[in-house]
């Protein structure tokens, strides 16, 4: 029986079956306050394959930096409305705010360096922690799945997050600190359960940034034994392919298809269907 790089019995997923309908959708926060370990790259290419396979998919880049937006070629700084817009204007159509991506089934709700007032503004708002959510509602039906990509901090911004969210996926990068900050994160995961959103779920923790190194075998054995099958089969090796994708503006599944990160994502989509979290 052929097993993954864990140990684990495993050959493939299958394909995802074609849908015939549309929604409503699940909604994912891809959240580590660990900077750099591949929240947005996982964000776009997650996504990526999964409109590659049909599903009707909106990331909402939550992040003041707007890697989200430019790593899908748009403009943030010519934008009038962004996430931030829909945000404090509750009568807004967020409609009015989402963009249509060069790629088929790939809407993004875009943020630029006006988010970075939103963390402070929140603050004084009614139901500060569920702003997102009220804003994702109306558009639920519309899409298989919402991927919020988080900006690395814990705070209300995040927060807002893990309350619109359905599940969490945790990308975690293989080197030496990796697990630092994780248990943070699940603390403020099993508040927001146990206050704000208790059917909030941990979908996975998903290992990137791997090479064949005895080290990078440590650190995989050790996510492993915090999270066993929490850890998706698919580990996202190391490569230059997927920072040329982002300079390209374009998902790794879409810019270089037959490349080994291009199949690994697209096995982490199709563990995502396969499991039920994606319909
Ligand atoms: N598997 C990988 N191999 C090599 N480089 C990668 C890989 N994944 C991501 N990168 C690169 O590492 C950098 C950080 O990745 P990314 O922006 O996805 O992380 P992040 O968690 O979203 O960061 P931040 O916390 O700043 O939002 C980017 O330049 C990206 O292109
Ligand atoms: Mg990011």
């Amino acid at each position: 029986m052929p097993t993954d790089l864990l140990g684990r019995e495993y050959t493939t997923f299958p394909a995802p079956k074609p849908l015939q309908q549309h929604g409503p959708a699940r909604v994912i926060a891809m959240c580590n306050q660990k900077g750099g370990v591949g929240k947005t790259t996982s964000s776009i290419n997650i996504a990526g394959a999964l409109t590659q396979y049909g599903r009707k998919v909106l990331i909402v880049d939550f992040d003041p930096q707007g890697a989200a937006t430019v790593g899908l070629g748009i403009n943030a700084n010519a934008l009038e409305n962004t996430v931030y817009t829909a945000l404090f204007n509750p009568r807004m159509d967020v409609h009015d705010v989402i963009q249509h991506t060069h790629f088929e089934n790939l809407d993004i709700m875009p943020a630029n360096i006006d988010l970075s007032a939103a963390e402070v503004q929140l603050v004084t708002e009614v139901a500060r922690e569920q702003v997102l959510a009220s804003v994702l509602r109306p558009i639920k039906d519309e899409y298989d799945l919402i991927i919020i990509d988080c900006q690395p901090s814990l705070g209300l911004l995040t927060v807002n997050a893990l309350t619109a969210a359905d599940g969490v996926i945790i990308p975690v990068a293989a080197e030496f600190f990796a697990l630092r900050g994780v248990a943070l994160l699940m603390q403020s995961i099993e508040k927001v359960q146990m206050r704000i959103n208790p059917s909030l779920e941990v979908y996975g923790v998903l290992v990137t940034m791997f090479t064949r190194t005895l080290h990078c075998d440590e650190v995989l054995q050790r996510i492993y034994e915090a999270f066993r099958d929490k850890v998706f089969h698919s580990v996202i090796s190391r490569s230059i392919k997927l920072p040329d994708a982002n300079v390209a503006a374009a998902p790794i599944t879409i810019y270089s298809p037959n490349h080994k990160t291009a199949k690994e994502y697209r096995e982490v989509a199709r563990e995502l269907v396969a499991k039920g979290v994606v319909a």
